[in-house]
């Protein structure tokens, strides 16, 4: 039960481990909005641990757990400020505005993922009926759109001491979090600790089927709660998702090192192609952001349809950048194949 195709268009292209796949066939489950369901309490109890706060939420997906935040810290016409190219901004249906009634304030994401600290002061508004007013702050970590990128734990401590000199809130989009704290070697609860809520993602590297985590105090995952109630995010016998992602923390995390190194390997590569460059050289954690130049044999969309041809996933961002996602499934056997496709294409 691996992977039919060899698919680097994501980490969400996961499927789950055989170890996985029996913990969810045996698990123990009952009425999860009553309560009830001892694996879904079981994962939260982990997962708070792991994020070092005093509770946590299961949510169905990350874009959930981020609106499910967003609501539980702000009401209706408040501001949050986010990076332009954050996940939040750019790909969740702008539930912020559309559901939340939440403005949404960017900032320019500088190329590591971060926004400028002075930016950020400056845009917290003034105590003035003209304004909206502002109450939190997100960040992403790793940052998708800049590259896979990894906030250290100084960076998210001095946003965090901004946020409490200004009285907001600070909530950390961390889907991807364990990335980060495997490239950085430090306990993901270091980069969670000066942030008042963190999300992360079941379901992406760490390759669980569903499901996103929401940690913080008791007050702010009682009125989470809610908010995935409002949002239809309320499930039932979640014991055999949540099983699944018992397993994902276990098993999945200390191994992201490999994803990390199997990146870098395959950069080592198509850096030397005619053409080929990489947006972020090398690559932080387990993206490559390939850009296609002049020299090279053929396009970004020109090369996922020959990929395919070969049993190859691959996705274009345009006709000269692609996003490749190294994962569980990309054994040293699949990258090899990868690697002789694009010689054969490209070299
Ligand atoms: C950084 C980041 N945040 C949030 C999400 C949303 O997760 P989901 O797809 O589970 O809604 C994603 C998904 O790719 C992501 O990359």
């Amino acid at each position: 039960m691996g992977m039919p195709w060899i698919d680097l268009r994501s980490d969400t292209v996961t499927h789950p481990t055989p170890a996985m796949r029996r913990a969810m066939a045996e698990a123990e489950v009952g009425d999860d909005v009553y309560g009830e369901d001892p694996t879904v309490g079981r994962l939260e109890e982990m997962a708070a641990e792991r994020m070092g706060k005093q509770a946590a939420l299961f949510v169905p997906s990350g874009t959930m757990a981020n609106l499910a935040a967003i609501l539980a810290h702000c009401g209706r016409g408040e501001e949050v400020i986010l990076g332009d190219v954050s996940h939040t901004f750019l790909y969740e249906a702008g539930g912020s505005a559309a559901v939340a009634g939440v403005h949404p304030r960017t900032l320019p994401n500088l190329r590591d993922g971060t926004l400028d600290l002075a930016a950020i002061e400056e845009a917290i508004r003034p105590d003035d009926p003209n304004h909206p007013v502002t109450r939190l702050i997100c960040l992403e970590n790793t940052h998708n759109r800049c590259g896979g990128s990894v906030l250290s734990v100084e960076y998210t401590r001095r946003v965090g001491e901004l946020a409490s000199r200004h009285g907001l809130r600070l909530h950390l989009d961390g889907a991807r979090i364990f990335n980060a704290a495997v490239a950085l070697g430090v306990p993901a609860r270091e980069l969670a600790d000066p942030v008042d809520s963190v999300s992360f993602c079941l379901s992406k590297a760490l390759c669980a089927p569903v499901g996103s985590l929401l940690c913080g105090d008791e007050a702010f995952i009682g009125r989470a709660r809610r908010a995935r109630k409002l949002l239809g995010g309320g499930m039932r016998q979640a014991g055999i998702l949540a099983a699944a992602g018992i397993v994902a923390l276990e098993e999945m995390v200390d191994r992201l090192a490999e994803d990390h190194a199997r990146a870098r390997r395959l950069a080592e590569v198509l850096r030397e192609l005619p053409g080929l460059s990489l947006e972020w050289d090398p690559p932080p954690t387990n993206m490559l952001y390939l850009r296609f130049g002049e020299k090279a044999k053929i396009n970004a969309r020109e090369t996922v349809d020959a990929m395919r041809a070969r049993g190859i996933r691959l996705s274009a961002l345009t006709d000269d950048r692609m996003r490749l996602v190294v994962h569980y499934w990309i054994d040293d056997g699949a990258l090899e194949q990868v690697i002789g496709a694009f010689a054969a294409l490209l070299g």
